[in-house]
Parts: C-alpha cells; sequence; structure tokens
C-alpha cells in the first residue's frame, strides 16, 4: 500500500463514526439481461398514446428552473387519488426512503429510540443508525403475526420516539391485525407511522383512522404502483408534526422531471388501477400455482410479492439457479432467522411468473 493510501485509510478510520464503518452499503443487484422479480416493481409500461403525451410535456419542461418547492400539482395528484383527507396536509420525498429519513431526523437526539418489528424493511434500523440512534427491533411471531405482548413490553421498556410499522409488511407480505396496530399507537409514547408502501395491493389503510390518534401518521410511495423510477413518496397526518418534518426537507427535493411525470401520471390513475388489479390476480394465480409444490411454504401476500420456504439449505442453490436460468429473485437466507430458507419473488407477468414457475426447482 502507498503512503498515501495509509493516510487515507488511517484517516477514514479515525473520522468516520464506527456505526457507519459497520454498515454495508443497502445491496442492489445487477439485472442486466435478466427477469427482475427481485424488487417490487410494476412489469408494465404504458400504453404507447399515453408515453407520447407524457414525452410532449417533457419536452417542454424548463431544467434550466428550480423546481416549484412545493410541488401542488403532484400534492393535489395525490391527495385525489389516494383519498387523504382535508385538513391532512403531505410532505414529499425523494422516495419514501427520503421520509424515513426526514421523520427521524426530527425526532432524533440523545437517547432516542426507533423500534420496529423483524423482520421487516431495512431502512429502518439502516436511518435509524446513520442519525446516531439506537434501534430496538422486536421479532414477529413464526407465522409473522406481531408479537403484541413482546411489542407492547418493548414499547413500555424503552420509550420510543419513533415507531415503523409496514402495513402490509415487507418481506413477508402480510397484514397485521387492526386491532393490534391500534394497541400499539395507544401505548406509544412517541410517533407512530404506518408505512403503506403495498396500499395499491390491499383494500385496507389507516388514512381514514388519521385525525383520531394524536401519534399516527401514515406514509405512502408511488414506486409500488408503477412509478418507482420517479422516486416519490408522501408523508401525512396531522399538520403539528408534518410542518414540524417539513422543517428537514431540503429544498427541491422532488425535481422538475419527477413534478410533470408525477401530475401527468395520477391524472390517469386508471392505467395503474388496471395494472395493479392485474398484478392482485398474477399474485394470487402463482401463490395457487405455489402451493400446489411439494415441500415448500409458500406465504399469502396482500402485497406484490410473495414470500416462499424451502426445504433447509435450498435457499442459496436455488437463488443461482433461476440466476443461471436468467430470473432474479431476492435471497432472504440469511438476513433474519424468521426468514432462514426464504426467497421472495416480486409478482411479474403472467409470462414472467410462467419463467420463474419453469425455472423453480425448489
Ligand atoms: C415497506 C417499505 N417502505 C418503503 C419502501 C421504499 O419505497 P420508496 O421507493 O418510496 O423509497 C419500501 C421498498 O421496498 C418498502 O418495502
Amino acid at each position: 500500500m502507498t503512503n498515501k493510501a495509509a493516510e487515507i485509510d488511517e484517516l477514514v478510520a479515525r473520522w468516520v463514526r464506527p456505526q457507519i464503518r459497520q454498515l454495508s452499503a443497502y445491496q442492489v443487484a445487477d439485472a442486466e439481461g435478466l427477469i427482475k422479480l427481485d424488487a417490487m416493481e410494476n412489469p408494465y409500461q404504458w400504453p404507447e398514446a399515453l408515453r407520447e403525451e407524457w414525452l410532449d410535456l417533457l419536452r417542454k419542461a424548463e431544467i434550466n428552473r428550480y423546481p416549484h418547492p412545493q410541488a401542488p400539482g403532484v400534492k393535489a395528484g395525490l391527495r385525489r387519488t389516494m383519498a387523504i383527507p382535508d385538513g391532512m396536509p403531505l410532505v414529499l420525498g425523494n422516495g419514501s426512503d427520503e421520509l424515513i429519513q426526514m421523520i427521524a431526523m426530527t425526532v432524533a437526539g440523545p437517547g432516542r429510540k426507533v423500534l420496529s418489528i423483524e423482520p421487516s424493511f431495512v431502512m429502518y434500523r439502516m436511518i435509524a443508525t446513520f442519525l446516531g440512534m439506537e434501534y430496538q427491533g422486536v421479532a414477529l411471531n413464526p407465522d409473522f403475526s406481531l408479537d403484541i405482548t413482546s411489542l407492547l413490553s418493548e414499547i413500555e421498556r424503552t420509550q420510543p420516539a419513533l415507531i415503523f410499522l409496514a402495513y402490509p409488511n415487507n418481506p413477508t407480505g402480510n397484514l397485521f391485525a387492526q386491532d393490534d396496530l391500534l394497541r400499539v399507537i395507544e401505548a406509544a409514547p412517541g410517533l407512530v407511522v404506518i408505512d403503506e408502501a403495498y396500499a395499491p395491493f390491499t383494500d385496507v389503510s389507516f388514512v381514514p383512522k388519521l385525525g383520531q390518534y394524536a401519534n399516527l401518521l401514515v406514509m405512502r410511495t408511488v414506486s409500488k404502483m408503477g412509478l418507482a423510477g420517479l422516486r416519490l413518496g408522501l408523508l401525512t397526518g396531522p399538520a403539528a408534526w408534518i410542518n414540524e418534518i417539513e422543517k428537514t426537507r431540503l429544498p427541491y427535493n422532488i425535481n422538475v422531471l419527477t413534478q410533470i411525470s408525477a401530475e401527468f401520471s395520477l391524472n390517469h390513475q386508471s392505467v395503474f388501477d388496471r395494472q395493479t388489479a392485474a398484478i392482485r390476480q398474477a399474485r394470487d394465480t402463482l401463490l395457487g400455482q405455489l402451493q400446489c409444490i411439494d415441500g415448500i411454504e409458500p406465504f399469502a401476500s396482500h402485497a406484490n410479492f410473495i414470500l416462499v420456504r424451502l426445504a433447509p439449505g435450498r435457499a442459496d442453490h436455488v437463488f443461482h439457479d433461476l440466476r443461471q436460468c436468467g430470473v432474479l429473485v431476492k435471497n432472504m437466507h440469511g438476513s433474519h432467522p424468521l426468514l432462514a430458507d426464504c426467497l421472495r419473488v416480486t409478482v411479474g407477468t403472467p409470462e414472467e411468473n410462467s419463467a420463474f414457475l419453469a425455472a423453480f426447482r425448489p
């Protein structure tokens, strides 16, 4: 190693916080040339006529200017299509990932804690770590339901500033009992954020409960319904909370192209509704097909993916074999004890799902 390289390593070791050095960066697999069933994307493009209309708008985009700081057109579209009640303001994020960070920054401080359940979306823990907050994960029951006794006692013990609950949960795909979630909201001393990233694939929501609880916020994203490339998420709830969180938002975080594209596409919500309805149907078909395969355990899902448990020791092999056959899924084995031997497959088009099944040798 050259002297300069050693000097750099020394400085990095001295100054980068140990919590950051110990982290691994969020991994995104290379999907080049593969059928991409790893990231809960909507597999469908837009009809050609709609693309043309959209491109006409983009041609006029003033990318020499900063975007509108508040993105009012985007907010109006989200409010309308997601039935956000009047009086509940929105704050927008560059994906809901950024909102998780903004919420955590708003409440971070010495001794402040973030709590979530495990296994769940990994960014809750990662962002708590970025901000030097203590993170407490409470394991789900083996059937992925909430262990409400442990959860309530951990809330009592740790007094978390912030609780994230994904509903439906990723990577398990299930919904928790509403009554249990209400007990958590009532017991929590701080904020409870219900993360409804998979709302397009289920019929239940906490949006109608907004305002009934002083500590309840709901987070959504447009990623899973078909706009993952735009990077746009929203958080809503009582104004007093949203106004504080809004202060942590970086200026112009929703860029010009995203604003134009989101506003346009939310005016064509029926296209997404048809696509997500097709994905739901394909999910149920795929689940039925997986249930017919001996020796594996597919878990029922209210999202656009299915978690499957394979025979002990098979997950790595099956993951690599699928990849060899051109199909990329997510290998969950090793990420949490409750996910031993599990793969997570995103629901694609019927053709993609058939290709997955043809290559799947559990
Ligand atoms: C539960 C949950 N919340 C949030 C996200 C992030 O969504 P976004 O694309 O809006 O950052 C994901 C992505 O997988 C997720 O599973």
